[in-house]
């Protein structure tokens, strides 16, 4: 018990963000329409749902869709809605991803005629502010192991956890 306390505190201390959970916030990807094709008349629908929104390391997106898939790509396959080469492709119909490194994430239908509709979704993920004087890169590594893309699923918190153990 007083070695799960000290584990329990010394997490605390090297991950602060484990310890304010309340920071990571969760975005429904286009709210209660879901990830849909928008249609020819409303390309721009993506676009504006993500205009006023920031996005920080640990936030979580969640795709909700039917008879559709979740890609992500690099920002050339965004543009051009290429779906031949994404880093990953999930097509459960309920995706949830932690933004899990700051950075550009662009992500595309797996139809290429609804990406060109609309449904393609870029997010700028800002680091943590209170990350800012503790020793970057994080241990983590990406499921996906791809360089250029880094999105993981929920059980990345696990991951994190116990890499601080073999610290
Ligand atoms: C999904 O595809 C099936 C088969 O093409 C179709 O019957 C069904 O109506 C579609 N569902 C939606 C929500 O588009
Ligand atoms: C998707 O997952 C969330 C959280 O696990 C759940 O609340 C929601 O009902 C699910 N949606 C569908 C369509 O299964």
């Amino acid at each position: 018990m007083n070695y799960f306390l000290t584990l329990l505190g010394t997490l605390t201390i090297m991950f602060p963000v484990l310890a304010s959970p309340v920071e990571a916030i969760s975005f429904k990807v286009g709210d209660s329409e879901g990830w849909h094709s928008p249609g020819i008349d409303k390309p721009e629908t993506f676009t504006l749902w993500t205009a006023r929104k920031t996005f920080h390391v640990m936030d979580i997106l969640w795709f909700e869709y039917k008879n559709d898939s979740v890609l992500v790509v690099d920002k050339w396959g965004y543009y051009h809605c290429d779906t031949t080469k994404p880093s990953s492709v999930f097509n459960d119909g309920n995706t949830t991803l932690v933004l899990d490194n700051p950075g550009k994430f662009y992500f595309i239908s797996g139809d290429p005629q609804h990406c060109e509709e609309g449904q393609r979704l870029f997010v700028n993920v800002l680091p943590l502010p209170s990350n800012a004087d503790s020793p970057a890169p994080s241990p983590v590594t990406s499921i996906s192991g791809s360089s250029v893309v880094s999105v993981t699923v929920v059980s990345m918190l696990v991951s994190i956890a116990i890499s601080a153990l073999a610290i």
